[in-house]
């Protein structure tokens, strides 16, 4: 059957992986996207599918009621794929308010929203809540402890994590208090194109091009594990068509990496790719500064039920991910030079004005 989908935050680093991905495989489904077009909103993200008869973008506020009530009637919409967040820790602890508004009463606003399209419309089977959340909700790993499953007990440590966590359990509740076909996805960090300079990843190569100092939480020895946005996009597909009401799916990438040496093999990478290093080699550029506030030592993730109950699992290896992340950052200064806008200064002061530890 063909869907009618309402993607939110459809601007951002992974909603807009994810819209190119389903535009191009599902050609004959509808794609709405909501998004408030934050600092990390850019419509440019879908620029390629500007004018195409089965997309459409449309600026609102996921909290807005009347907007989202609007698009699921007029757009007939069957499907919510709800990426819409606050996404980054480091600003959480700056300012975690908005991550309450957005994560947990944006996402409160449209499960009541859905829930009475989806009684207007007699309750269909075929409707799907797709929630994207985190692994950060399951808290901080030990070295030796097992890696989060879906039965995990949730321990968050940040604002984000928290807000994050506080709108999983309002989903959890809305399938089991009114049997609205929702399933949450928890995943580890994403890398890949279209990712904002301010994380990680983007912040690195960009800094090693400037030739400004890369700078490391801490002992630099805090774990993630990381996967390619392509292959959480792919993840995503599976579970809105394959997946169960009321389940919870655990997404990750088997790529555990300590900081420190993640960031070492983009200073090789970029080493090799880029022609015009203004510091070679650039990890001469690693800088260990102040650790963040209340910094999880380590996520791990067991994606078994992805691949025992729906048949996925990541297809790109942390060191081809990498290679295709770096030369899209080479290849796009264009994408990125605009957004290290005076906002993006006055947060980056703020948050690394610390002196090198
Ligand atoms: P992002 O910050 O790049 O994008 C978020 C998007 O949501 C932006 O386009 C922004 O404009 C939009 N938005 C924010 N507030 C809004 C509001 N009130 N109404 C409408 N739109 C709003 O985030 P991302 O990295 O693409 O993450 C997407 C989702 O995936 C988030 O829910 C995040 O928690 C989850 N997630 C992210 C990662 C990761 O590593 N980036 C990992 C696991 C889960
Ligand atoms: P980030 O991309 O912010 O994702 P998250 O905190 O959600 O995992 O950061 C990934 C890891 O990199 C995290 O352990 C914090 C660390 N980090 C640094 O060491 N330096 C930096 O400048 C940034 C942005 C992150």
């Amino acid at each position: 059957m063909s869907r009618r989908l309402l993607v939110t935050g459809g601007a951002g680093f992974i909603g807009s992986n994810f819209v190119q991905h389903w535009c191009q495989n599902y050609p004959e489904d509808r794609v709405v996207v909501l998004d408030a077009l934050t600092y990390a909103g850019n419509r440019s993200n879908l620029a390629t599918l500007e004018g195409k008869e089965n997309f459409r973008f449309v600026e609102g506020d996921i909290c807005d009621r009347a907007i989202v009530d609007e698009l699921l009637a007029s757009e007939k919409i069957d499907t919510i794929a709800h990426f819409a967040a606050e996404s980054h820790v480091d600003r959480s602890i700056l300012g975690p308010s908005a991550f309450v508004q957005t994560n947990v009463v944006g996402t409160l606003n449209l499960l009541e929203a859905f829930r009475q399209h989806w009684v207007n419309n007699s309750y269909p089977d075929s409707y799907r809540f797709l929630h994207v959340s985190t692994d950060e909700v399951y808290g901080s790993l030990a070295p030796e402890d097992p890696a989060f499953s879906e039965t995990t007990p949730y321990a968050p440590n940040s604002p984000y994590s928290a807000s994050k966590a506080g709108s999983d359990h309002l989903v959890r509740a809305y399938f089991h208090t009114y049997s609205l076909p929702t399933m949450i996805t928890n995943c580890s960090n994403n890398y890949g194109p279209y990712q904002f300079p301010e994380k990680l990843i983007p912040l690195m190569c960009i800094n090693t091009l400037m030739g400004k100092q890369l700078p490391v939480y801490g002992d630099g020895k805090n774990v993630r594990d990381w996967l390619y946005v392509g292959d959480h996009c792919t993840a995503l597909d599976v579970v809105i068509h394959r997946g169960t009401p009321g389940e919870t799916y655990n997404i990750g990438g088997n790529n555990e990496v300590e900081n420190i040496n993640l960031v070492q093999m983009l200073c090789q990478l970029m080493d090799e790719l880029a022609t015009d290093l203004p510091v070679r080699p650039s990890n001469q550029l690693i800088t260990f500064v102040k650790d963040r506030l209340g910094h999880d030592r380590r996520y791990a993730i067991n994606a078994t039920k992805m691949k025992t109950q729906l048949d996925w699992s990541p297809s790109v290896t942390i060191e081809q991910g990498l290679r295709l992340t770096v030369a899209w950052y080479l290849s796009h200064q264009d994408w990125w030079q605009p957004l290290l806008s005076e906002e993006y200064q006055a947060y980056y002061n703020q948050v690394y004005t610390q002196t090198a530890s």
